[in-house]
């Protein structure tokens, strides 16, 4: 049998433009807008810590260095906090920092499309499976989507990819997976295909932003093949990795948020805020005026 190696690194491209979010996305990276009171980023990393993942590796762009910062001690606001006593909100700020060293930054220089930036992170991944987090899905549960396929990685090694079940009008929008053998808490998959056509998709299964993936892929996608989007596509890069690796899907239970839509991210803050016992009780009162009058 072959040894199931610990998955202890992350990569987390955050190069996007964020165009969909303009102007909010001028001067902000859209991974910074918030949900609640933390940036859309913040539930990413925080979900993998839960998973156990020791180092982060941020495929950033221009403009992202504010990311760099979030990721860091700020020693006067810290300092000042703890001068006056603000200990809940130091904690806060304590609570979300990764180790020091733990963090990397790598730029991709070029939109050449998702499947490139995962490659951007290559040298710093080296020869380990890595989990994979698109910081644009914000995942909504008491067990984090990356813990979950952890714990299916540990018992069946491979390649694991999270996917959730779309309303079929929306498939074309996603990589979607084709179903096969039923495993202990997930399954085969069979086929892989990155925004296919209306009405080819091979089940409803869609990919929602979350692997763990052995390094063969760098391999694959240094071949710079293009496919949707005329874009690098990390699907396609998996659609060949399968042929010689086991391809397992982990149907994640909980409700995932596409923050990289105007709605998803509203309904994103919404569920969140619904979560926090001090701002539920208005949140509720003044959402049912507007439904009522909507
Ligand atoms: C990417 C992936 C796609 C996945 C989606 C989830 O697409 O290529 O397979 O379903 O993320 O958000 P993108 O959103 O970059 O078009």
């Amino acid at each position: 049998m072959t040894t199931i190696h610990k998955v202890r690194k992350a990569v987390l491209p955050v190069a996007g433009l964020g165009t969909r979010f303009l102007p909010a996305t001028k001067a902000v990276p859209k991974e910074m807008l918030t949900v609640v009171d933390k940036p859309v980023v913040q539930y990413v990393v925080e979900e993998a810590m839960a998973a156990g993942i020791e180092h982060f590796v941020f495929v950033t762009g221009r403009n992202k260095g504010v990311i760099e910062d979030h990721f860091d001690i700020q020693v006067e606001l810290e300092a000042t906090l703890r001068e006056r006593g603000k200990t809940v909100e130091l904690r806060s700020l304590e609570d979300m920092l990764p180790k020091a060293g733990a963090t990397s930054f790598t730029r991709q220089q070029a939109p050449l499309g998702l499947g490139h930036a995962v490659w951007c992170a290559r040298d710093i991944i080296g020869d380990e499976p890595f989990a994979l987090l698109l910081p644009d899905m914000v995942m909504h549960d008491k067990v984090g989507c990356l813990a979950g396929m952890v714990e299916l990685y540990e018992k069946v090694g491979g390649n694991i990819v999270a996917v959730a079940e779309c309303d079929p009008a929306l498939a074309h929008k996603y990589g979607i997976v084709g179903k096969g053998e039923a495993l202990e808490g997930g399954f085969q998959i069979t086929q892989m295909v990155e925004k296919p056509a209306k009405g080819t998709a091979p089940s409803n299964y869609y990919i929602n932003g979350r692997y763990i993936l052995q390094p063969e892929i760098f391999d694959i996608l240094s071949r710079q093949e293009r496919g949707a989007g005329n874009e690098i596509q990390v699907t396609d890069a998996m659609l060949k990795l399968a042929d010689t690796q086991p391809f397992s899907a982990y149907p994640f239970a909980g409700q995932t948020y596409d923050c990289g839509s105007k709605e998803g991210f509203i309904l994103a803050n919404v569920a969140f805020a619904l979560d926090r016992e001090d701002i539920k009780p208005l949140v509720v009162q003044e959402l049912q005026k507007l439904i009522a009058k909507a």
